[in-house]
C-alpha cells in the first residue's frame, strides 16, 4: 500500500527537487564550457639559416644567393627599400 507523505516530507521532498534541479543545471553551465583545447605539439619556430650552414656549407652558399634567401632575414629600418616619409600614391 502506498504512503501519503505529510506536509513536512512534501517540503523536504520539493527543497531535495530543487537542489537537484540547480546543480543540474550548474552541470550542464560547466560541461557546456567544453574542455580547452590542448596544443598537441609545441609551437614551431623558424630556424636560423646559419645553423644548416654548419653541415650543407654548398647548399648554404647557393641558397644565400637566390631571392628566397636574400629574403630570409630579420627585418631592421636599415634595409627598408619602402619610402613611409613622402606622401605615397596607393592604388587599390
Ligand atoms: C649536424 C649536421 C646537419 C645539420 C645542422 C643539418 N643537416 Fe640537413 N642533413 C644532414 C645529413 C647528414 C643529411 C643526409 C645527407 C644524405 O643522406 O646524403 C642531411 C640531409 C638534408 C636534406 C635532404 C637532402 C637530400 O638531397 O635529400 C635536406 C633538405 C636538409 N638536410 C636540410 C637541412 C636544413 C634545412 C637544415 C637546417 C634547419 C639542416 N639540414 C641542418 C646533416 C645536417
Amino acid at each position: 500500500m502506498r504512503r501519503q507523505l505529510n506536509s513536512n516530507q512534501r517540503r523536504a521532498a520539493s527543497v531535495l527537487l530543487g537542489l537537484a534541479g540547480v546543480c543540474a543545471a550548474i552541470m550542464c553551465i560547466l560541461h557546456g564550457a567544453g574542455p580547452v583545447p590542448v596544443q598537441a605539439q609545441p609551437k614551431a619556430e623558424y630556424v636560423d639559416p646559419s645553423i644548416c650552414a654548419d653541415c650543407h656549407q654548398d647548399i648554404a652558399a647557393t641558397y644565400r644567393q637566390s631571392g628566397m634567401g636574400r629574403s630570409f632575414h630579420r627585418v631592421d629600418a636599415s634595409d627598408r627599400t619602402a619610402s613611409f616619409n613622402t606622401h605615397n600614391t596607393l592604388f587599390s
